[in-house]
C-alpha cells in the first residue's frame, strides 16, 4: 500500500512571476477601494492629473483624473496587458473586439461589428490582454471622474490611431520618454 504525501502548506510561487491580468485588475480595484489615497490625487478642471503609484511584480501603475469631457483618443498599450477600474465618477470605453495585426501598417478598414462599448461606474473595471485598442472617456458634463490603471511589462509603448468611420490610421508611437 502507498500513501501520497499530504501538505497543507501552499506551494511556492516563483518570485519573479510577471503579474496577471488577474493580479493587476485585483490591484486596481483594492486600490481605488483606498477613499483616502483617491481623495489625494490634484483635480484640475482644464485638463487630466496623474499621480505614479508602485503596481504588484514590477508593473507600471497610475492614478488618473479626468474633468468632464476629457479622453485618451484611439490608442493601445502594445505588448503589455494591464487594467483599470472607475474610482469615482463614471468612464466610458469604447474599445475593437479583434486583434490587429502587430506592426507593418499604417492604415486598416475596420469589419463592421467589432465596437464595443461599455460605462464603467465607480467600482467598476476591467482587464485587457496586449494590443487591446480602445480610447477612455469622461462623458459626464459636469463630473469629475477618477480612475486607477496599472500595465505590465512597464512603461509600455503607446500606440495612437486617429479614426474616421471604419479607417484606423496608426498616427504616432510614444516611447516612455516622450511622456516623462
Ligand atoms: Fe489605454
Amino acid at each position: 500500500m502507498s500513501v501520497s504525501p499530504v501538505s497543507s502548506s501552499p506551494l511556492p510561487s516563483p518570485a519573479a512571476a510577471a503579474p496577471t491580468q488577474t493580479e493587476l485588475l485585483d490591484f486596481v480595484r483594492r486600490t481605488a477601494a483606498d477613499a483616502e489615497l483617491i481623495a489625494s490625487l490634484p483635480l484640475d478642471p482644464e485638463g487630466r492629473t496623474w499621480v505614479r503609484l508602485t503596481g504588484p511584480g514590477g508593473s507600471e501603475a497610475w492614478l488618473i483624473g479626468w474633468p468632464p469631457g476629457t479622453g485618451t483618443g484611439w490608442h493601445d498599450h502594445a505588448d503589455s496587458v494591464g487594467a483599470f477600474l472607475t474610482a469615482s465618477g463614471e468612464l466610458k470605453e469604447n474599445a475593437l473586439a479583434a486583434r490587429l495585426p502587430t506592426d507593418g501598417w499604417r492604415t486598416l478598414e475596420l469589419t463592421d461589428g467589432v465596437d464595443r462599448e461599455r460605462r464603467l461606474a465607480a467600482g467598476q473595471g476591467r482587464a485587457f490582454g496586449r494590443h487591446h485598442v480602445h480610447e477612455v472617456l469622461n462623458e459626464s458634463p459636469d463630473r469629475h471622474a477618477v480612475s486607477v490603471h496599472a500595465y505590465y511589462p512597464p512603461l509600455p509603448r503607446i500606440r495612437r490611431y486617429s479614426r474616421s468611420g471604419q479607417v484606423l490610421r496608426l498616427e504616432q508611437v510614444e516611447l516612455p520618454e516622450d511622456w516623462q
